[in-house]
């Protein structure tokens, strides 16, 4: 076993490195002078830093891959007020050297837990065809429950942790709760929570997520949103396939609203729907899911930012500074 004394979150500027890190992005840049780099982004599990190999690029670029551990010598140095790690030598480990726990990501959240609310969420729905269709994913579907126990809800944005994607659909679910209530017989309870269940839930196959996170082909091509529409047409026809399931057919317009839910979450063609929201509960569904995906965002870059005084950095995403209070 390669003892691990050096993590991430300790690193200052300065700081000589001797130690391992899991490679989670890996890419040959070309510098200014026409000559190749290697950009990674290291990580363990305290966080992530950026490293740059300005020497011997030929050499590591085949080998120091996502997903690898390797054992780094190096220099921390300030660049563009964030830390960056310059490498002198690199050496990948083998895997019976490695202490996993090390280096990925703890969760945040009790998956287990979050599954139990979410079978009680499903308990409280009224009509017996959208009550099926939620049980027949997040209850009955061995598979699908496994993965969404572990799934993040994405590769770096929002909830971008093991659990995230869980605890983002049983957080949206709430807050859809709510809503119901507050909007009474104007909106439909039930659609509003398969909203929340099933927007993001081909994330599990969107992205690949056993060590490090990122997409897979399936999600490359085709995408979360088509793919969860495909599952609603998958179960569907199962349910009714199946004897006694259900007192009657599945109700086509009840199909069409459901996959309606996902297609149009993102909210804007530009943003990969590729229909607008055209019901008050796709509406609803879309705001409430980026609201919740920013508050997870932003709070999360507030709590992490390490500037002096009372503003953040800039964030790059939201093209703002973020006010943290009197300091
Ligand atoms: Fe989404
Ligand atoms: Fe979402």
């Amino acid at each position: 076993m390669v003892q691990k004394s050096q993590f991430v979150g300790q690193l200052k500027d300065k700081d000589g490195v001797q130690a391992p890190f899991l490679v989670k992005f890996s890419q040959v840049g070309m510098g200014k002078n026409g000559k190749p780099f290697l950009n990674l982004v290291l990580m363990d599990n305290s966080g992530e830093l950026e490293a740059r190999v300005w020497e011997n690029t030929a050499k590591y670029a085949g080998q120091v891959v996502r997903d690898v551990v390797v054992m780094v010598q190096g220099k921390v140095q300030s660049y563009q007020g964030r830390l960056q790690l310059v490498v002198a030598e690199m050496q990948i480990l083998r895997e019976d050297d490695i202490t996993w726990s090390d280096y990925l990501q703890k969760s945040k959240v009790d998956p287990e837990a979050l599954h139990g609310q979410l079978l009680s969420q499903i308990a409280s729905m009224q009509d017996p065809f959208y009550r099926a269709l939620a049980e027949s994913v997040l209850k009955d579907d061995a598979e699908i429950v496994g993965l969404l126990k572990r799934a993040p809800a994405a590769k770096t944005v929002h909830h971008a942790y093991p659990g995230g994607l869980i605890e983002h659909i049983v957080s949206i679910t709430r807050v859809l709760d709510f809503l119901a209530g507050h909007y009474g017989s104007a909106v439909d309870r039930d659609l509003l929570f398969l909203g929340g269940f099933f927007h993001d839930i081909a994330k599990i196959w969107e992205l690949s997520f056993e060590k490090t996170t990122d997409y897979t082909t399936q999600g490359k091509l085709v995408g979360h949103l088509v793919m969860g529409a495909e599952l609603v047409e998958r179960k569907v026809r199962e349910l009714d396939a199946r004897e006694g399931r259900l007192a009657a057919p599945f109700p086509e317009y009840k199909k069409l609203l459901v996959k309606h839910l996902i297609l149009a979450h993102h909210g804007k063609l530009e943003y990969g729907s590729p229909v607008m929201p055209q019901t008050l509960e796709a509406l609803i569904v879309h705001y409430i899911d980026d609201l919740d995906s920013k508050v997870n965002q932003i709070g999360g870059f507030i709590a992490q930012d390490i500037s002096p005084g009372d503003w953040t950095a800039l964030n790059k995403h939201h093209n703002r500074f973020f006010y943290k209070g009197e300091s």
